[in-house]
């Protein structure tokens, strides 16, 4: 199968690229075909600019791969840290630029863009990797866990993903380097049970 990883942070070594690793590891393992997409290292321009905001604009050549990346993609991961409760800018732009309509969803003819779309995505399975600094009994009752709502209800069920799983790691801040190679672990564990071996 075709996975798409995506990747948004800044920093090389940080935990973030660990986890995309492990999984492009995981996922070549089992005979996949990885896209793996690190946004920062790529200087992916995040600005969806008003000409591309026409559904039958040109694109650049780059945005086109980018889209037939994800509408080719049996599977996809993405990897970030928490900022502001949302993902950082450089993977919201990738969301803005990408899921377009026609890419990753459409409206019934007739319906203006106030309905429901059909989602128009391939994709079997997304897996959302998260990293953060606040405990998960605060993130959700104090700031109501954007992320979950973003990634799952506004964006991959609108484009017509069914299965959509989500993990979030932390406290990174204060954490050792034994709970972290056992987070690995767990990221092995997912990958591993969202996209076991291949079978041609
Ligand atoms: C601009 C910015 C905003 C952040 N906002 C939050 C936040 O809202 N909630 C949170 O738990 N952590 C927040 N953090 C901390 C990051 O989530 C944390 O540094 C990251 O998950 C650690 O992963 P890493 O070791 O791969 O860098 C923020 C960090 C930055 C740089």
């Amino acid at each position: 199968m075709k996975i798409l990883i995506l990747l948004a942070h800044p920093r090389k070594g940080s935990f973030n690229h660990a986890i995309a690793r492990t999984a492009a590891q995981v996922l070549r393992g089992n005979s996949h075909r990885v896209f793996f997409r690190d946004l920062y290292s790529e200087k992916f321009n995040p600005v969806l600019s008003a000409p591309e905001m026409d559904e039958r604009c040109r694109l650049s050549a780059r945005i086109q791969r980018y889209c037939r990346e994800a509408a080719e993609a049996d599977g996809i991961i993405i990897v970030h840290p928490n900022w502001w409760g949302q993902p950082p800018g450089v993977l919201k732009g990738w969301v803005d630029r990408v899921l377009r309509p026609g890419v990753a969803y459409r409206f019934e003819e007739g319906d203006g863009g106030e309905g429901v779309p059909k989602g128009l995505l391939k994709a079997g399975c997304v897996l959302i990797f998260n990293t953060s600094n606040t405990p998960p009994g605060r993130e959700r009752e104090v700031f109501g866990d954007p992320l979950d709502n973003l990634w799952k209800n506004c964006i991959f069920r609108f484009c017509g993903v069914k299965r959509i799983r989500r993990k979030v790691f932390g406290v990174i801040v204060t954490s050792s380097l034994r709970q972290r190679k056992a987070w690995l672990e767990q990221v092995r564990r997912e990958v591993n049970r969202h996209f076991p071996a291949f079978k041609k």
